[in-house]
């Protein structure tokens, strides 16, 4: 299934938990620099479109199209791989939590890089030492997270395909994006069916596993054990679980 097809068919809800993150948000739009056209690509409902600026939106799903608010900027149904327009149309070209949908993401960052003076991508580092030994939640519940980023290109060559450079993105603790490691000091919200609806990673996953994970992690925050492991997190306000920007 495309990533467009799966928004398809777990989209519908999107809105409820995800939101732009204000924080995270600053951080993308200071890496447009001065750009006065923005190409937002797999633009979701909108989030994190920047104001004051010309953006257009390319989104495959007419699940998530529908969803975008009266006044967001106008949305072209087209995917990241062969985006409609010419060499170097717009200032800046970005994309936010999309990247790993995308069936050739190497193909779609060079799109980008392509019709864009400048990129700006927000994703996440999915090898071991990044994100999934950083993240309690797929390193203690959801080991299986690595099937779904087995042989997907790895964060330093999809730097290298667009000569970007890569920066930190932390998450505050109380993040307003309900993306997959937004409730990490928070984790009795992944208890809660409504949050994990909002997130592609449990979709992928299956039932099968998804129950499995949400009984082992409420056990454990009923013993204590997930407090115990985890007490160095209780005092951050904010963390580094892999996240990052690319920035060419
Ligand atoms: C997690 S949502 C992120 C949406 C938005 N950028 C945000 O931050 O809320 C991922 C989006 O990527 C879109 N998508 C999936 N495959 C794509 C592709 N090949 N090209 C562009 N967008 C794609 C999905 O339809 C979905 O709307």
């Amino acid at each position: 299934m495309s990533g467009g097809q799966l928004y398809d068919t777990i989209g519908a809800a999107y809105t409820v938990t995800r939101r732009t993150e204000p924080r995270i948000a600053a951080q993308v739009w200071a890496a447009l620099g001065d750009a006065r056209t923005v190409l937002n690509v797999g633009a979701g409902t909108g989030s994190y479109e920047p104001p004051g600026r010309d953006v257009i939106a390319v989104e495959p799903s007419a699940v998530m199209r529908a969803q975008r608010p009266a006044g967001a900027a106008p949305c072209v149904a087209a995917t990241a791989e062969s985006l409609p327009f010419d060499d170097q149309s717009f200032d800046a070209a970005m994309a936010v939590s999309t990247v790993h949908h995308w069936p050739d993401p190497i193909a779609g960052l060079r799109e980008l890089r392509r019709v864009a003076r400048r990129v700006v991508v927000f994703t996440h580092d999915a090898s071991e030492d990044g994100w999934r030994r950083r993240f309690w939640l797929i390193r203690d519940y959801l080991p299986e997270v690595a099937n779904l980023t087995a042989g997907r290109p790895s964060l330093a060559e999809q730097a290298r395909a667009i000569g970007a450079r890569t920066e930190p993105v932390l998450i505050p603790w109380d993040c307003a994006d309900g993306f997959f490691e937004a409730y990490w000091r928070r984790p009795e919200y992944y208890l809660d069916e409504k949050v994990r609806r909002g997130v592609s990673v449990w979709a992928r996953l299956g039932p099968g596993v998804e129950q499995r994970a949400v009984h082992s992690l409420q056990a454990d925050l009923g013993s204590g054990q997930w407090a115990e492991r985890n007490r160095d997190l209780v005092a951050l306000d904010a963390a580094e679980l892999g996240l990052r920007l690319l920035v060419t």
